[in-house]
């Protein structure tokens, strides 16, 4: 696996201290509130196991995999949903837990359609940000990091369904891909 990776972008123990960070924030914002941990599935997996660990409110979870149409579709605003959530979502306080947020389709989308269910709060918690890639204009509410336009894995993140299981965010060799 690791033959396949060009550098480490950000270490363990650098994710491990931006993740208490970020449950710290939530931990704050959300105190004395149940909140819907929202886990959109596969990338954010790891990200969001750490991160619940760390929160001490009564939440639970849930799981969404979508797909957002790409490149045919930049104005379109639709997102396929391969997996939904398993409850309605109405009157409640919800953070949508991703990894890397891109061209923005995705989690724009997504929220857009989370909205229309009538939650009480809608938020998203990303570990990275591509912002040099940004066609749809989008900001998380919780971020870790901002990442150069390099195609990063490890950390949940994969590249053709590999590399999840690498605890670190890396760059992969441009010639793997
Ligand atoms: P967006 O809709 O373009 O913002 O796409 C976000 C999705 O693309 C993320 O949930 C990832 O699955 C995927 N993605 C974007 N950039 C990367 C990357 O560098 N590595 C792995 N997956 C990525
Ligand atoms: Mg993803």
């Amino acid at each position: 696996m690791y033959e396949d990776i060009k550098s480490v972008l950000i270490p363990q123990g650098e994710i491990e201290a931006k993740v208490r960070e970020l449950a710290e924030r939530i931990n704050n914002d959300y105190r004395g509130k149940s909140v819907l941990m929202i886990c959109i599935l596969r990338g954010a997996v790891v990200f969001y196991a750490e991160l619940i660990k760390r929160l001490n409110l009564d939440i639970r979870m849930d799981f969404m995999a979508v797909s957002s149409y790409g490149e045919n579709s930049e104005s379109s605003g639709e997102i396929k949903i391969n997996k939904d959530l398993s409850q309605p979502i109405k009157g409640l306080d919800v953070i949508i837990v991703e990894d890397i947020i891109d061209s923005g389709r995705t989690l724009s989308n997504l929220k857009r359609l989370l909205a229309t269910r009538e939650p009480s709060s809608i938020k998203v918690c990303s570990l990275l940000d591509k912002p040099s890639r940004r066609v749809v204009e989008f900001e998380a509410d919780y971020l870790g990091f901002v990442v150069p336009d390099e195609f990063v894995v490890g950390y949940g993140m994969d590249y053709a369904e590999r590399y999840r299981n690498i605890p670190e965010v890396c760059i992969l060799k441009p010639e793997v891909l």
